[in-house]
């Protein structure tokens, strides 16, 4: 870029740039702008376009509004046994104290929540959690969410840079001094100054064929982080949500809620058996039901017996789905069905999952409230991210800070589901605060090198300077089925080997790509750049998943197909040297005594009030 060039940017200085415009992005800025800091989200989509409101089925919070007997400390246990013990558990302690504060929030601040008869919140029941604990709003429950933090930001006048898209974080001696990206309506770039800086990108669930995640997801703010110096962690772990449609074609992959299962709907193969009882691990035999007549007493009444196996957390059902239909159990498409028909009314069926219905008419021609459907897993959501540290979201590079899915750490192995919208809310506020503390005691934005905006810009410009060169829409898909294929839900390591050759020509493709065209508007040249975020995320996650020889929540190795003691005490570390990806094993921060006893069931988790916290 020549300096006439780079004269003519946009620019604009704030205290606080949020990058990112979904839960956890909203609640930081809305956050940072409550502290006095001057903040502006930046959205490389449509405001309020984000993978939030493919959390459908609810948000997690001990209310105790249905089963009193809940508690932090059940939540707690809850997430911690779910995540495989791998959960940093400070932050799983944090989540589960402050998220029911969060949920009555965002009442206060105008979310229509589903109600008991007393006119409480109502909660629904999910996966891996001892009571039922979802706040929802039908099946809608990521929308309501964003509309109503949306709202929110716009009544707080915060700026909102929409369909911009970050390239480059800037340093400073090592501290975070700005943005550089482009807007994707015209190609113009943007120069944006900050004391502070939240990721809020989310995950990259695009890289994989068959995924809930839109077109955004392609880990942007992990490629980021990396770049700037931030460590990522926990990558081998991807979530593939048990339920997504599996027909149509075009639809395929496509989230069909967890409240389907919640509220009452039962897996079922080609025979028509309830399959789930076959696959009930030692972890879980206590509290789950072990005879579909015990299932059904749950179902029917909500009694505090065992559990349905059903609603045994996502990695345990998906593996589930998946071992019956390679063993030939599976339905004509290769899924499995969802039933909820048979054991719920029309009407009941409408009022809770109003979108289900229609998705399943428009889309499928199949009428839930009468008939089975077909489903199976869908990579879904990413459990690692970007090191953080607990209680501020501060990530290793100093002014930069995560939350919501580009963050690691209190998920651990897996994520229950509903966590997400409490997390998102919980530690996106959480960053805006010590975003805006931070910048606070900054006197100015750092300063910005000109010569890293000529490097950044060259980088971006240079597919639009190719005549001819490769095609982005074939690498992207090529890359797909490598990771479908051979980073998917069952890993071993000849095939992780084959990832990573492929992965590493894709880049070289990458490298001779062109994009046709100008720079206004065009989806080839924006798909340029999100691909170097798609591989860089690609080659970490394969990597990492080649790494831990055992299998643990979200990451299954074939070839090592038990839980191994001595990897349960680490976490594989990703950080970028001399210009090189490197990753290592690092010990699991200790878990206070009283906190293990919890976690590992050794204690008693009461139901206890959260404590206030700050
Ligand atoms: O199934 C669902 O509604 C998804 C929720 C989540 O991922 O938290």
């Amino acid at each position: 870029m020549s300096a006439a060039q780079r004269a003519e940017h946009d620019e604009a200085t704030y205290d606080v740039i949020v990058i990112g415009g979904g839960g956890a992005g909203l609640r930081a800025a809305i956050e940072a702008t409550a502290q006095g800091a001057k903040t502006a989200i930046v959205c490389k989509s449509l405001f309020g376009k984000a993978h939030t409101v493919m959390a459908e089925g609810g948000m997690a919070a001990a209310l105790r509004n249905v089963w009193p007997e809940d508690g932090w400390d059940v939540h707690f246990r809850d997430t911690m046994r779910g995540g495989k013990l791998l959960n940093n558990w400070r932050m799983a302690q944090i989540h589960a104290q402050e998220s029911p504060d969060r949920v009555l929030e965002l009442e206060e601040w105008g979310a229509m929540f589903d109600r008991t008869p007393e006119g409480l919140i109502l909660q629904r029941d999910f996966g891996g959690h001892r009571y039922a604990r979802l706040a929802h709003v039908g099946d809608r429950t990521g929308l309501e969410l964003i509309r109503t933090l949306q709202y929110r930001a716009v009544e707080l006048g915060i700026d909102v840079l929409m369909e911009c898209n970050v390239q480059r974080l800037l340093l400073d001696d090592g501290h975070v001094a700005g943005a550089f990206g482009y807007w994707r309506q015209t190609g113009r770039f943007i120069l944006l100054r900050a004391k502070a800086i939240v990721l809020a990108t989310g995950g990259a669930g695009r890289s994989w064929r068959v995924t809930t995640n839109s077109w955004e997801s392609t880990g942007d703010g992990l490629r980021l982080a990396l770049e700037a110096g931030a460590d990522l962690m926990d990558m081998e772990f991807v979530q593939f949500h048990p339920t997504g449609m599996v027909w149509p074609l075009s639809v395929r992959g496509l989230l069909v809620t967890e409240g389907v299962r919640g509220d009452g709907g039962t897996l079922k193969n080609k025979n028509g058996e309830r399959f789930m009882f076959n696959y009930i691990p030692e972890f879980f035999k206590a509290e789950t039901a072990d005879s579909e007549a015990e299932a059904d007493r749950w179902y029917q009444d909500k009694k505090n017996n065992r559990r349905t196996p059903d609603l045994l957390p996502r990695d345990e059902v998906a593996r589930a789905i998946n071992s019956e239909v390679k063993a030939g159990r599976g339905t004509p498409h290769g899924g499995v069905w969802l039933d909820i028909a048979s054991r719920r009314s029309a009407d009941y069926i409408k009022r809770r999952l109003p979108s289900m219905y229609v998705q399943f008419k428009e889309l499928a021609d199949v009428d839930i409230t009468k008939e089975a459907f077909e489903i199976g897993p869908t990579c879904h959501y990413f459990m690692g991210g970007i090191r953080v540290e607990a209680d501020s979201a501060a990530t290793t590079v100093r002014g930069l800070f995560a939350a919501g899915e580009c963050a690691a750490g209190l998920h651990g192995a897996n994520r229950l589901g509903g966590n997400s919208l409490s997390d998102l809310v919980v530690f996106g506020r959480r960053a805006g605060l010590h975003a805006a503390q931070f910048a606070a005691a900054q006197r100015a934005p750092g300063a910005v090198d000109p010569s890293d905006l000529d490097a950044a810009a060259a980088r971006m410009l240079a597919p639009l300077e190719r005549q001819d060169g490769e095609d982005p829409y074939a690498i992207q898909s090529d890359l797909q089925d490598t990771m479908q294929d051979l980073v998917g839900l069952i890993r071993t390591q000849s095939e992780l080997d084959e990832a990573l050759v492929r992965v590493r020509s894709y880049r070289d493709r990458l490298s001779r790509v062109s994009a046709r065209g100008d720079a206004k508007y065009n989806p080839a040249w924006n798909l340029s750049l999100d691909l170097d975020s798609m591989l860089t995320v690609s080659e970490v996650c394969t990597r990492a998943a080649s790494m831990r020889t055992e299998s643990r929540g979200g990451h299954t190795r074939d070839d090592f197909p038990t839980a191994d003691p001595e990897w349960a005490k680490v976490n594989v570390v990703v950080r970028r040297k001399d210009g090189e990806l490197s990753l290592q094993t690092e010990p699991l921060p200790q878990m206070p005594a009283d906190l293990k006893e919890i976690a590992t069931g050794e204690g008693k988790a009461t139901a206890a009030a959260a404590p206030q916290t700050t």
